[in-house]
C-alpha cells in the first residue's frame, strides 16, 4: 500500500513546539505536504507575518518531517485539498472557535468528498503566542526591513490602514492596538507622519516652518519603539534640488514612502481650502520634482507619492486627472487625492476615473473631512490605502484642555481626576517602567 498523504496548512511565522508538536504527528501518518499560507492569506484575517513568504518557506522545507511545501493562497482550504486530494489533514484543535471555526467545517465536508479523515492535535499547553510577538517586537527591527513593509502590505492586502502619530506614546498605540471580530483580527498597518500634527505637537503652525532634521527627530523617536512601516507627509517637497536630500534620508532612517503635494510657495494646509491663498505647481515643475527624487532614491522598495490638489483648490476633476496621468508618467509610485467636501461624492468619482489609468499604482485617501465614508467602501472604489491623518492628536488635546481648564477653576486636581487617567495606569502603560 502506497504512503498516506498528509496535508497540514500552517503560517509558520513564529515556529514554537506547538508547531513541530503537529509536523511530528502529522508524519507518524503519511507523507506530509505542507499548505504554507501566503502573506496574502494570512493578512486575510491577521497581521502580516514578520518573515515573508520565502524566509518561512526556507524554514519548513528544512523540517525533516516535511515532504513538499506548497502555497496556500486563502485562508479556505478548498482550493488546495480538491488539488492534492489528501487521504488525513492535521491542525491543531484550536480551531474550533473563532474565525478559523467555518474553515474547520469546510475541511471536514470536503474531506467526506473522498473519505478523507481530520486529526486534531491537543493544544500544546504553556504557549503564548502573544507573548512570542510581544517578544519579537521587542526584538525591534531594522531599516530595511521596515521600509519594505508597506510593499509587501500593498501585495497582500486589498486595503491598508494607516493612522497618524506624532511622538512615541500615540505611536505605541498604533503598534499594538488590535480587536478580533468574527473575520479575525484587526489592527493599524502602518503611521502617517503628518506634518500638520507633528507641527501642531510642537506648537507650530502647519506651513513648512518645522524644519526637516526636527521632522527627522519625530521619525526617530516614532521608530524607536516601534516596528510598523511609516507614509511621510513632505508638504510640497521643497525645492527639487533639496528634495533628493529628503529622499534619501528618509530611506535611510526606514521610511517607506513619501508623499509631496503638487503646491507651490507660502504652503498652507490643505483643508483651508480655498479660504487662504494657496498656489498649484506648474505640471511640468512638479514632474520634474518626481524626477529628482526618483532619481535620488537608492532602495528599490521606496515609494515616492504625488499628492494632487486640484479638487481642493477647486480646479475641477479633469484638471485633477490630467494632472495625476502626468505625474504617473513622470515616475510617481502612486496617488495621494485630497478633497475637504464632506459627502466624499468628488473622491469616489476620482476613484472611479483612477481605475482606467492608474496601472495598478497605489491610490491613497485622507478621510478627515469625508469621514462617513466606511473603509468597505473605499475598498470597492479602489482605494489602496485610507490614511486617518490627525485623529490621535485631536482627540489628545481636547482632554489636556479640559484638565488644565479645571484645575484653574478649583484650584486642586481632585476635580480633574476623571479626565486623567490613574498614576498607577501610567506608570505600568510602557512595559519596562517598573522592571527596567
Ligand atoms: C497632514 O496630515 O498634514 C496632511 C493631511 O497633509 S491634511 O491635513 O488633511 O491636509
Ligand atoms: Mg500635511
Amino acid at each position: 500500500m502506497s504512503e498516506k498523504i498528509v496535508y497540514v496548512g500552517i503560517s509558520a511565522d513564529i515556529m514554537h513546539p506547538g508547531h513541530i508538536n503537529i509536523l511530528k504527528q502529522a508524519s507518524k501518518h503519511g507523507r506530509v505536504i505542507v499548505g504554507l499560507l501566503t502573506d496574502k492569506a494570512i493578512a486575510s484575517y491577521k497581521r502580516l507575518p514578520f518573515l515573508t513568504y520565502e524566509q518561512r518557506k526556507d524554514v519548513i522545507e528544512n523540517m525533516k518531517q516535511v515532504y513538499k511545501v506548497v502555497p496556500q493562497e486563502t485562508l479556505d482550504y478548498r482550493p488546495n485539498l480538491e488539488k492534492i486530494r489528501p487521504d488525513i489533514v492535521v491542525h491543531g484543535d484550536d480551531w474550533k472557535e473563532g474565525v478559523q471555526k467555518k474553515v474547520r467545517q469546510q475541511v471536514l465536508e470536503t474531506l467526506s468528498n473522498w473519505d478523507g479523515e481530520l486529526i486534531e492535535v491537543a493544544y500544546t499547553p504553556g504557549i503564548s503566542s502573544t507573548q512570542l510577538i510581544n517578544a519579537h517586537k521587542d526584538l525591534g527591527t531594522t531599516p530595511d526591513r521596515r521600509r519594505s513593509q508597506l510593499r509587501r502590505l500593498l501585495n497582500a492586502k486589498p486595503l491598508i490602514r494607516i493612522i497618524e502619530t506624532h511622538n512615541g506614546l500615540s505611536s505605541l498605540i498604533a503598534e499594538d492596538i488590535e480587536i478580533e471580530d468574527e473575520k479575525g483580527k484587526h489592527s493599524f498597518d502602518g503611521v502617517w507622519s503628518s506634518s500638520l500634527t507633528d507641527s501642531t505637537a510642537k506648537g507650530m503652525p502647519d506651513i513648512e516652518a518645522v524644519d526637516p532634521s526636527s521632522r527627522a527627530n519625530s521619525v526617530d523617536q516614532i521608530f524607536n519603539v516601534t516596528t510598523k512601516p511609516m507614509i511621510y507627509d513632505s508638504d510640497t517637497g521643497g525645492k527639487p534640488e533639496h528634495f533628493s536630500y529628503t529622499v534619501k534620508n528618509l530611506e535611510r532612517l526606514g521610511v517607506s514612502a513619501v508623499v509631496i503635494e503638487d503646491k507651490i510657495g507660502l504652503k498652507k494646509n490643505s483643508l483651508f481650502g480655498t479660504d487662504v491663498a494657496q498656489q498649484q505647481d506648474s505640471i511640468e515643475d512638479f514632474c520634474n520634482k518626481i524626477r529628482v527624487g526618483k532619481n535620488a532614491q537608492v532602495s528599490d522598495d521606496f515609494m515616492i507619492i504625488s499628492r494632487c490638489e486640484s479638487l481642493i483648490l477647486e480646479q475641477g476633476m479633469n484638471d485633477a486627472l490630467t494632472r495625476c496621468r502626468a505625474y504617473l508618467e513622470a515616475g510617481s509610485d502612486g496617488i495621494m487625492i485630497h478633497s475637504r467636501k464632506s459627502d466624499g461624492k468628488e473622491i469616489l468619482e476620482f476613484c472611479s476615473h483612477y481605475r482606467e489609468f492608474g496601472a495598478g499604482r497605489p491610490l491613497i485617501v485622507v478621510p478627515s473631512s469625508f469621514d462617513k465614508i466606511t473603509e468597505k467602501e473605499f475598498e470597492d472604489a479602489g482605494v489602496n490605502i485610507v490614511i486617518y491623518a490627525n485623529h490621535m492628536l485631536r482627540a489628545a488635546y481636547p482632554a489636556m484642555y479640559k484638565t488644565a481648564k479645571s484645575i484653574l477653576e478649583n484650584k486642586r486636581a481632585f476635580e480633574a481626576r476623571e479626565f486623567c487617567m490613574s498614576i498607577k495606569d501610567i506608570l505600568e502603560i510602557i512595559p519596562g517602567t517598573k522592571n527596567a
